[in-house]
């Protein structure tokens, strides 16, 4: 499963354009507001490093981790590129585990593995940060994704029910449908 993604993604990043672009996610930039100005970040699944370099620039120390190399090098020439510096890690997060209170900041974007829900809150600091993005149900009518790719309604709040939650949406515009959440540890 795993080898597939990786090939997947490899040949998706194989090309010089950023196929999820430069810039970091509108939600994460709408509430960067919210980030302390340091600490150590984890971007799960970070792709080509639009967040990561983000978060790099705002103070953290990023590592961004994911599958596929050829995302992963990239995500390094746009940090060159905006002048901040990033750690990537390859790695296969079937197999990783993520190391108890490490992060005061954790990035997920769209990517979904309900396994690793409890990692996610385990890696976190008490009094970390969650930003998590990504596909609800509602995108199941305009794209030919899994049903077990995609959140269900309110599943993000109810998972991390014990965590603060700042700020919370789901949106079925324009043809996209995902939530957006930032909570915070407790
Ligand atoms: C839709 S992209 C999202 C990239 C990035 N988070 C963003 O929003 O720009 C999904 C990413 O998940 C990574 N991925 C898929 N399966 C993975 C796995 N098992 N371990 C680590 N990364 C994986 C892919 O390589 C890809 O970069």
């Amino acid at each position: 499963m795993s080898l597939k993604d990786k090939e997947k993604w490899n040949n998706k990043y194989e090309s010089g354009e950023y196929i999820t672009g430069k810039e970091p996610s509108a939600w994460l930039q709408a509430n960067a507001h919210l980030l302390a100005k340091s600490g150590k970040a984890l971007d799960i699944a970070g792709g080509e490093g639009r967040n990561s370099v983000f978060a790099a620039s705002k103070g953290y120390e990023v590592t961004c981790l994911d599958i596929a190399e050829n995302g992963l090098r990239k995500a390094q020439a746009l940090a060159q590129e905006k002048n901040a510096k990033i750690t990537t890690v390859l790695a296969d997060l079937d197999s990783k585990s993520l190391k108890t209170n490490e992060y005061d900041l954790v990035l997920c974007f769209n990517f979904l593995d309900r396994s690793l829900f409890s990692g996610i809150r385990q890696t976190l600091k008490s009094g970390g940060l969650l930003f998590y993005e990504t596909f609800t149900l509602d995108y199941l009518k305009y794209s030919n994704f899994k049903k077990e790719w995609v959140l269900e309604a309110n599943e993000l709040l109810q998972e991390f029910s014990d965590f603060r939650i700042l700020r919370y949406q789901e949106v079925d515009e324009n043809s996209k449908a995902f939530a957006s959440m930032v909570a915070q540890k407790p």
